[in-house]
């Protein structure tokens, strides 16, 4: 990393080696184009979610999906889409054969059935999805995990915790070598059960995990777009991931889940989890890591340690940032609809100034 300090007439900058997103939802559809545009801005590289309806289950799928979101793009684009199957009860050792043999599929994607948006073909008994664990163990496929319990007694503040304490303890003693992310962390407890687990178990933080606690989300009125699952936690969880997220342990790395609804799906009587923030997912993490401190941790936090786990070469281009405040829009067009983004209408500190702008 390169940091300028502001001089008379000019504002600071940093130059980074350009970060992946290793956990993003584009969607389908009209809005797609408006999705994958925002995180190819500033990403070389993204890991794709694959809870679209239907799930992309199949290699096929996930080769088609994968099309779709190329041709969305302006056809200039260098952005690459790395693709992930979505676990079912039924995916067989062959489907994870097929997926390590195409090339384009990096991870398959664990949701315990009913945990978030789209997840209703998900795992229902993580027993039943042994025989595909034991293939992805065996081909070194990384599995992303959403690690929440879906049982109705479980307070949802404590879904998480409970899920690394019984599924995720059980599975990482059964399946020793299996490569597992355990996805949007947003507990001590999860920051801590990674760091003390092997090498083989890693972990990505989103921007508003790191920028906001669950006071954001109640406190003076609800705000159903900083809604997302796993839901924001209290202060002290928001600062274990941020000591996480800049403590240059490799374990933890980028990955935004960045999930955008349209507006009348978040502000509804039953809304959406998900939290749009492609739009400016790079210079909110530098917003996180410079309040931290540790503005010089980000660079390895988005460049380095996800491809080092994923086992694809670091990206050697580079991205500039200015600290020049901005305002957010108050939206953004989705499809024939509009998404409402994290900070909406308010001010941002840093501003990517050389990225790859959509269209360009
Ligand atoms: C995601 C979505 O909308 O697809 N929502 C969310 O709250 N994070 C699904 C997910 O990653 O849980
Ligand atoms: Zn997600």
């Amino acid at each position: 990393m390169i940091f300028s300090p502001p001089a008379p007439g000019r504002p600071g900058r940093i130059v980074v080696r350009q970060p992946d997103d290793w956990h993003v939802h584009l969607r389908d559809g009209v809005g797609m184009r408006n999705a994958a545009a925002a995180t190819a801005r500033a990403f070389a590289r993204a890991l794709v979610m694959p809870n679209l309806r239907p799930p992309v289950t199949t290699t096929a799928a996930a080769q088609a999906y994968r099309g779709r979101i190329l041709a969305a793009l302006p056809a200039s684009t260098s952005f690459v889409p790395l693709m992930t199957l979505y676990l079912t009860d039924d995916t067989s050792p062959a489907e994870i054969s097929a997926a390590r043999a195409s090339g384009i599929v990096l991870a398959v994607k664990y949701y315990p059935a009913g945990a978030t948006t789209n997840s209703a073909s998900g795992v229902t008994r993580i027993g039943h999805v042994y025989s595909a664990l034991a293939a992805m163990e065996a081909h070194g496929m990384v599995l992303s995990v959403h690690g929440e319990v879906t049982d109705a007694d479980v307070d949802i503040f404590d879904r998480e915790r409970v899920f690394v304490d019984t599924v995720l303890a059980r599975l990482v003693r059964d399946f020793p070598a299996l490569k597992v992310v355990l996805e949007h962390i947003s507990t001590e407890e999860a920051a801590a059960f990674v760091l003390a687990a092997g090498p083989h178990v890693a972990a990505t933080i989103t921007p508003q995990h790191l920028l906001y606690a669950r006071n954001a989300l109640l406190a003076g009125g609800i705000r159903p777009h900083l809604y997302c699952l796993p839901i924001l936690k209290r202060e002290r969880h928001r600062q274990a991931l941020l000591r996480a997220a800049t403590s240059g342990d490799p374990k933890f790395f980028l990955g935004t889940d960045s999930a955008p609804h349209a507006r009348q799906m978040k502000e509804s009587d039953c809304g959406c989890a998900g939290c749009f923030s492609g739009h400016a997912a790079v210079e909110l993490y530098v917003e996180a890591f410079e309040a931290a401190g540790a503005l010089d941790r980000f660079e390895a936090f988005g460049n380095a340690f996800g491809a080092d786990f994923y086992g694809v070469p670091r990206n050697v281009g580079t991205i500039t940032l200015a600290s020049q405040e901005w305002m957010v829009p108050a939206s953004y067009p989705f499809g024939d609809e509009s998404v409402i983004p994290l900070r909406a209408g308010e001010a941002m500190r840093w501003k990517l100034i050389d990225g790859q702008e959509p269209g360009k």
